[in-house]
């Protein structure tokens, strides 16, 4: 069967990428293949993720480069020489501008650690998240996996799962719970979803 070619974007220690990856491995992503891990810098764990399951990856360091418009045609011309057709954003935190994100309208996909629409958009990212649900009190949280377009955390939304904030949770305890209830669940369940789509062609 033909699948969907994947990228994978990460920044950090890639847990997500590692659901995905044994997802796969589980038969659950039938339409889908991780063939690229793009990492925005070259500490990043996710790359010895990438290494050990023989996976292609590169790293694109946006300082690197004079400007976003330049950085984006060197990430557009990896993704074009790899045949990539999807992107999914997991812990990448580096910016994408409206230019790049609507070569990939309804091809981009992003796992988000909360409820969207709390505790999202500018500033909201990893740990943040997470101290920001705490100080506000809420009693649910959780994870959101939606489409990427040109407003942070805007794009629509693909699935959502809640995870319960229990006495005593301090940030750190509930990215994890948050992680191992709601994104390493959802991410693998939304990527085969929209790979899919994109082989059917709709
Ligand atoms: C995850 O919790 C992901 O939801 C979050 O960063 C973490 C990356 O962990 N992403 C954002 O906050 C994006 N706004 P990982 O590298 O172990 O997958």
């Amino acid at each position: 069967m033909l699948k969907t070619k994947i990228a994978v974007f990460v920044s950090g220690g890639g847990t997500n990428l590692q659901a995905l990856i044994d997802a796969e491995k589980r038969g659950e992503i039938p339409n889908g293949e991780i063939a690229l891990v793009l990492a925005s810098n070259d500490s990043a764990y996710a790359l010895t993720r990438a290494t050990e399951n023989g996976i292609k990856s590169v790293v694109v360091k946006r300082k690197e480069f004079p400007s976003q418009e330049t950085y984006e045609e060197r990430m557009k011309a990896i993704l074009d020489e790899n045949g990539i057709e999807m992107i999914v954003l997991a812990g990448f935190m580096s910016l994408l501008s409206e230019d790049f994100t609507s070569l990939y309208s309804k091809r981009i996909v992003n796992i988000h650690p909360s409820l969207i629409p709390s505790f999202c958009g500018k500033g909201f990212y990893g740990l943040h998240v997470h101290e920001a649900a705490l100080e506000y009190g809420v009693k649910v949280t959780g994870a959101t996996v939606h489409y990427v377009n040109e407003i942070p955390d805007g794009g629509e939304i693909i699935l959502q799962k809640a995870v319960d904030i229990l006495a005593g949770d301090t940030p750190e305890v509930l990215q994890k719970r948050v992680m191992e209830e709601a994104e390493w669940v959802l991410l693998p369940k939304a990527v085969e979803m929209v790979a899919c789509k994109l082989r059917k062609g709709n």
